[in-house]
């Protein structure tokens, strides 16, 4: 507990062009959180690196993400935005972490099993190790909160293995983080495949809704949308696209899955396409606008970047020191 408040960390990779899922699924839960939660919002640059990435791209799409958080609504005055690689602390808890969680374990990820067969020509020690790096990002704050989409749960199930591990060692170290999900949109599926979750790594482009589509693209793909041939509106498992279509809906109108079925009874898929893919675009379009906004403020993004890495790291730091100390490193000479 910071300040009397709970801590909530949260973070996304730099890689990629952000989601509708990143969107609905993380980001638009963030906002509004700062009054109930001192909150850390880290832009994750040391996962993005275990895939290949072309440097000056990565470093734009880091700042780009920063940069987004703020368009969505997240104030840089009352959260603390910042970069992972601007605080070692992450990287140095990672390596003390590794030496606590075991290979049968991490063996179990899916996300690995997932991407080691995307990238099979780079299956490299990162990608294997990246749910430990996960665990000390929210550990390094006694993070009592992790709002995430539900892809993350089994690193955030690890996360927790890790933690009570450390604990039943060394004493009450670490707090025992909690998984945080939106009342909807916790896993948006793909517009083209509805049985697979949306992502930036999907090949097909009209899958996915990215967050700086313009709105004629956003239309024609929701357009597009795999649905079925009940031609029934209904939230149902039987029916993943429209089944997806009402979450997205439910997700940025803030209504329950009843209340969305209610306001398309007896219409056709083509009047929900439609309806859903305006209100899609509408909230993009306010987050677009601001995001060339802030584009211009160079000083004002490059004062936040400055005053988070310090103020992140004097939280880690204190966690890291701690851990160290537990362990049996040797203090410091001051
Ligand atoms: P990343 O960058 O893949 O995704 C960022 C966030 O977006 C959510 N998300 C989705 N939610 C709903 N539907 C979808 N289709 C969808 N796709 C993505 C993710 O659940 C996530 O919340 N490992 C993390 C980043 C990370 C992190 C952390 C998160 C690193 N350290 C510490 C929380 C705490 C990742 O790759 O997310």
């Amino acid at each position: 507990m910071i300040d009397d408040k709970k801590v909530l960390f949260s973070g996304m990779q730099a890689t990629g062009n952000l989601t509708l899922g990143n969107y609905l699924g993380a980001l638009k839960n963030w906002v509004n959180l700062a009054d109930e939660y001192q909150c850390f919002y880290c832009v994750v640059d040391e996962h993005s690196i275990t895939v290949r990435q072309d440097p000056a791209t990565l470093r734009k799409r880091a700042r780009n993400l920063l940069m987004l958080y703020i368009a969505a609504g997240i104030d840089p005055e009352k959260n603390c935005l910042y970069y992972q690689s601007h605080v070692s602390a992450h990287a140095e808890l990672a390596w003390i972490l590794n030496c606590y969680t075991y290979m049968g374990e991490m063996n179990r990820m899916t996300q690995f099993k997932d991407k080691s067969a995307k990238h099979a020509d780079n299956i490299n020690v990162g990608l294997f190790a990246y749910p430990v790096l996960m665990a000390a990002d929210i550990l390094l704050f006694q993070a009592d909160v992790v709002p995430v989409g539900k892809d993350q749960m089994q690193h955030l199930e690890i996360t927790r293995d890790i933690a009570e591990r450390f604990n039943s060692i060394y004493g009450d170290v670490f707090t025992i983080p909690e998984p945080y999900f939106g009342k909807a949109g916790a896993r948006i599926m793909s517009l083209q495949d509805p049985l697979h979750k949306m992502s930036k790594s999907d090949e097909n482009p009209n899958g996915s809704i990215y967050l700086m589509d313009d709105k004629d693209t956003i239309m024609r793909k929701f357009k597009r949308a795999v649905t079925d041939s009940e031609a029934c509106i209904r939230y149902s498992d039987e029916q993943p696209g429209i089944r997806n279509l009402l979450d997205i809906y439910c997700a940025c109108n803030d209504v329950t899955p009843d209340e969305a079925v209610k306001t398309f009874e007896g219409k056709g898929y083509g009047e929900l396409k439609m309806a859903v893919g305006e209100t899609v675009a509408d909230r993009l379009t306010g987050l677009q606008t601001e995001f060339h906004r802030l584009e211009k403020e160079k000083a004002f993004i490059d004062g936040i970047i400055k005053e988070n890495a310090e103020k992140a790291g004097y939280f880690a730091n204190k966690t890291l020191r701690k851990v160290q100390r537990k362990i049996g490193f040797p203090d410091r000479i001051r």
